[in-house]
């Protein structure tokens, strides 16, 4: 676009993208300034680089709070790269007249893709029969080695049956699993879809799955969801899932059932806090499979991701009908 017909305001881009997200930013904006370094700017950085900002283009690691807005008032949008966010306080944005915006509807089937596996990945041990392969023990190979659990056959139980989780047992559907969930508001029409049973009761539902996926946004109801009493309510042949916000489980509460054999295992993707700090006692746990909040990671979609965030955070500052606003 010409420069005059331009959005006249900076925007500022917390992670560098990948190349036409950032020239489709520098097509519409007539200052772009993307954060160059590999890690996350911190939160004085990200204060200062948004101040005068029309536009923020963020990650799920950014904290927007009431401080950051304040210290940009010129501030129309906050385009966050993630379905997720509980890393923005939308009252705050609000009060101030700031649009957020979500990128969903791009990166649900990728992220289904992760859950299952992280499930096959514990329940077949896939990690820990890797790195003792590697350390050169396949000579030792004995019918009783690494046995794990099946996958196919057993009972899911899932948590939220949302977009995420209906993506999740779809697949659970052609493993011949036995699908159940449970959620706030009965899901009649997505349950019929993928042939899921309603278990009103969470407990219930822990006490009757083989594999628990977790697929609900992180909110003050949805906080420590999975503690102390869940893993009680959970088979010990059972795994958990996590691939939605680590603080929806308690951490504590899950080490405690992984180094107790409350249950067989976890599959995270996500954990709280985040990142895990390298000492921490759950990376000492073989029974756990965990990797860094990788649950849309694939080129596809993090480009789709990217690109629609530009594309809201261009439709906010243009009185365009924005795509993605989240209201809370
Ligand atoms: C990732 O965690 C997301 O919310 O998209």
């Amino acid at each position: 676009m010409p420069d005059g017909q331009k959005i006249a305001g900076r925007v500022f881009v917390t992670r560098d993208l990948a190349p036409p997200v950032i020239q489709r930013l520098r097509d519409e904006f007539s200052e772009v300034d993307v954060w160059e370094p590999y890690g996350p700017p911190a939160p004085r950085e990200l204060a200062e680089r948004t101040t005068g900002c029309v536009a923020l283009l963020t990650m799920v690691s950014d904290r927007v709070d009431a401080a950051l807005l304040d210290a940009a008032p010129t501030l129309k949008v906050v385009a966050n790269m993630a379905v997720g966010y509980n890393n923005v306080d939308i009252a705050a944005a609000a009060a101030r007249g700031v649009v957020i915006t979500n990128t969903p509807n791009v990166l649900e089937e990728t992220t289904a893709d992760m859950a299952f596996a992280l499930m096959l990945a514990v329940a077949r041990r896939v990690v820990e029969s890797d790195a003792d392969t590697r350390a050169g023990n396949w000579g030792l190979w004995h019918p009783g080695l690494w046995l794990g659990n099946d996958v196919h056959g057993a009972t899911l139980g899932i948590v939220g049956l949302g977009t995420i989780g209906s993506a999740v047992a779809r697949r659970a559907g052609g493993f011949d699993m036995r699908i159940k969930y449970t959620a706030r508001n009965r899901q009649s029409e997505t349950e019929a879809a993928v042939g899921a049973e309603y278990v009103p009761d969470l407990r219930d539902l822990l006490g009757q799955s083989d594999f628990v996926s977790l697929h609900v946004p992180l909110t003050d109801a949805t906080r420590d969801l999975i503690g102390v009493p869940e893993f009680r309510a959970m088979k010990s042949t059972a795994y958990l899932i996590n691939t939605s916000r680590g603080d929806v489980v308690n951490t504590d509460a899950l080490l405690a059932a992984l180094q107790d054999g409350a249950i067989a295992g976890a599959g995270i993707d996500v954990t709280a806090p985040e990142p895990i700090p390298p000492d921490h006692p759950l990376l000492k746990q073989s029974n756990l499979v965990i990797t860094p909040h990788l649950g849309s990671a694939t080129h596809a979609t993090r480009i789709r991701m990217a690109m629609l965030a530009a594309e809201n955070a261009i439709a906010a500052c243009t009185g365009a009908p924005v795509p993605n606003a989240v209201t809370g």
